[in-house]
């Protein structure tokens, strides 16, 4: 979930209001790796600065996504648990006004927790509220829901800003289309520069923003040819790195777009893949073009390289791409048609021709091909930034310390307008090379993200593993690390793993390792639900039910239970389940066992990781 740069005003600029001025400041909490305010760099690790600097602010915009689990972006976790757990109601904001827009998803549990919880913060703190919460719904359209909230805050802002009795009219302030200032090189220049060409140098902290480039040491295919599916094992070699991981950590990795969707995207454009060129965010005097820009990706590279590193082509492309586009077409036809759709009219045609089909940018751009926009704008307003994709890591340090290692579904099938879907980076691992059948391995920029899904630190606590498909991941990694424990002779406490796939003979990824972690008492009991070789679907939380009283006791027992995988479909009818044994299991009524299933929560005996 993104805060587009062009959807909001502009960040911390002074907002210009006829004769006067006013300090506006905007913090972006998402995952974007440009974001603002809460960055590192402004916000820095001393707590008491976050306070510093918020007393100092008389009017702010919080722009926060809430993710997978109502968790914060990485970027604003630490000013979240600082500003809803740890100051305990002793900052004083009185100086403060302000207005939250969450970004978040109706599909998902705790639909835009964190921009909820934040505006409700900020006014029991003191500070006004100068409009209502808005809630941005990716479900449906993120841009629109934005829109609207913005344009209720310009009346509000109009009265706190120029006071009641001023009722000339005052043009709402209208984002010029962003552009990168462009150069050309000339084509003979070689030395292509990358954001991780020179980071394996352990000096430099490898985070989202400073990948470092490691080698396919492994790959494989998990499923049997019998499958119509495909899911991929695959290992990066991260020695020599300075990468180092815990167990149930994530991985984020940068794939490239594929060579034939780079070329496509050139032609579009209207240029050669070996141009070669930078982009810079200053003008010619050094002074910034614009700040709502996120900073320009290394250059001087070809277009080959920029279209295929840092360019989303493939996502439906935004309200605000196609009033860029619109400018740029030279067909009159098309420029109205581009238009329309993002007109208040062309509503209905938007979330039908472009969201619902998901017209990926490319097709939208081969719809209207007379719109040929410099890569100056292609690159800052058109076609996002390539975000990386995150992964549970499969694997432990403890065994395989020089390696992380991924499991991974392969996302293909067609789409409303015919196109055939792949999934970015899980058909890059899918077609990706490893160093033990080739020299000229394949190789991505990748960096760890921390996360709390960690084993008990009693290793005799019991533990509940749940985790079908690809859920399983974090657990390999957990059941490695127990291997591990076991090894140097630590006593293990009892263990259950769920796990659910459609067919013993097609998809039941690791099946011979996770029998041999059976044997081997690392996993008391492996409880495996099929979905489709009977007449009827046997699911993960149908087996939880049969068990319900083993289950129960184990979690009572000071236990954890820890689940793995779809959000939106699995996650929360596991959830469900859990909450009606607790109910059935206790004899308690409806409340007092989501009561207690909170409090498993809050205990951090009930953990997360589903997406
Ligand atoms: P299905 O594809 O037959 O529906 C891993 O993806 C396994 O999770 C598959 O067996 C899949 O079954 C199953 N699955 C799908 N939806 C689920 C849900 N809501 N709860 C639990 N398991 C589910």
């Amino acid at each position: 979930l993104m805060v587009p740069k062009s959807l909001i005003m502009a960040k911390d600029d002074d907002v210009d209001l006829g004769s006067g001025k006013s300090r506006v400041s905007i913090f972006f909490g998402t995952q974007t790796g440009n974001a603002e305010g809460f960055a590192k760099d402004d916000y820095a690790a001393d707590d008491d600065q976050y306070e510093d600097k918020l007393k100092k602010e008389t009017l702010s915009f919080f722009c926060v996504a809430t993710y997978g689990d109502g968790e914060p972006t990485d970027n604003a976790a630490r000013f979240y648990k600082w500003f809803t757990e740890e100051n305990e109601g002793d900052t004083r904001l009185q100086q403060l006004t302000y207005g939250v827009f969450a970004l978040g998803n109706r599909q998902y549990e705790h639909f835009n927790k964190i921009g909820i919880v934040l505006d409700e913060e900020l006014s029991k703190k003191g500070a006004k509220r100068l409009i209502e919460v808005g809630l941005g719904d990716d479900d449906q359209s993120i841009e629109d829901d934005f829109n609207a909230w913005k344009e209720s805050l310009w009346p509000e802002l109009d009265k706190l800003l120029r006071g009641e009795e001023d009722t000339s009219v005052v043009t709402p302030y209208k984002a010029a289309i962003p552009e990168y200032g462009l150069v050309i090189h000339d084509p003979s220049f070689i030395s292509e520069k990358s954001m991780d060409s020179n980071l394996a140098n352990g000096n430099a902290a490898i985070d989202i923003h400073h990948p470092c480039r490691a080698d396919v040491a492994v790959q494989r295919e998990l499923h049997t040819p019998e499958s119509d599916r495909s899911c991929i094992h695959l290992e990066f070699d991260i020695s020599g790195t300075g990468i180092t991981y815990e167990t149930g950590d994530h991985v984020g990795v940068y794939a490239e777009n594929h060579a034939e969707i780079v070329e496509e995207a050139a032609k579009l454009l209207g240029h050669s893949l070996d141009l070669v060129f930078s982009i810079h965010a200053d003008k010619e005097d050094g002074s910034p073009l614009g700040s709502s820009l996120p900073p320009p990706f290394p250059g001087p590279c070809t277009l080959g390289t920029a279209l295929a590193k840092y360019a989303d082509l493939l996502t439906p492309p935004r309200k605000s791409a196609l009033v860029a586009l619109a400018t740029y077409a030279t067909e009159p036809n098309e420029a109205k048609k581009l238009k329309h759709l993002t007109s208040p009219d062309g509503k209905k045609e938007y979330s039908q021709w472009i969201a619902a089909s998901q017209r990926s940018l490319l097709e939208v751009m081969s719809a209207f091909p007379s719109a040929k926009p410099p890569l100056g704008v292609f690159f800052a307003a058109i076609a996002p930034r390539l975000q990386p994709r995150y992964y549970s890591i499969s694997s432990s340090p403890r065994l395989a310390p020089n390696r992380v290692h991924v499991t991974c579904a392969l996302v293909y099938g067609p789409t409303p307008t015919g196109r055939i879907h792949k999934g970015l980076c899980s058909t890059w691992m899918k077609n990706a090379v490893p160093a033990e059948k080739s020299r000229e391995c394949s190789g991505a920029p990748i960096f760890i993200r921390a996360s709390n899904f960690k084993l008990p630190s009693n290793p005799s606590t019991p533990i509940v593993m749940v985790g079908p498909g690809t859920g399983l991941a974090p657990f390999r990694g957990f059941l490695q690390e127990r291997m591990a424990l076991k090894e140097d002779g630590v006593e293990l406490g009892p263990s259950l793993l769920f796990f659910g796939c459609r067919n013993r003979r097609m998809d039941f990824i690791y099946e011979d390792e996770l029998n041999n972690f059976v044997d081997q008492g690392v996993i008391s009991e492996l409880i495996v639900a099929f979905s489709r070789e009977g007449a009827q679907k046997e699911y993960v939380q149908h087996k939880i039910i049969e068990t319900a009283a083993q289950f129960r006791n184990l979690i009572e027992e000071e236990g954890y239970l820890y689940v793995c995988g779809d959000a939106k479909g699995m996650a929360r009818d596991v959830h469900r389940t859990l909450h009606t044994i607790v109910q059935e299991q206790e004899g308690v009524s409806s409340s007092e066992a989501e009561a207690i299933v909170k409090k498993l929560q809050t205990e951090g005996r009930y953990l997360r990781d589903v997406w």
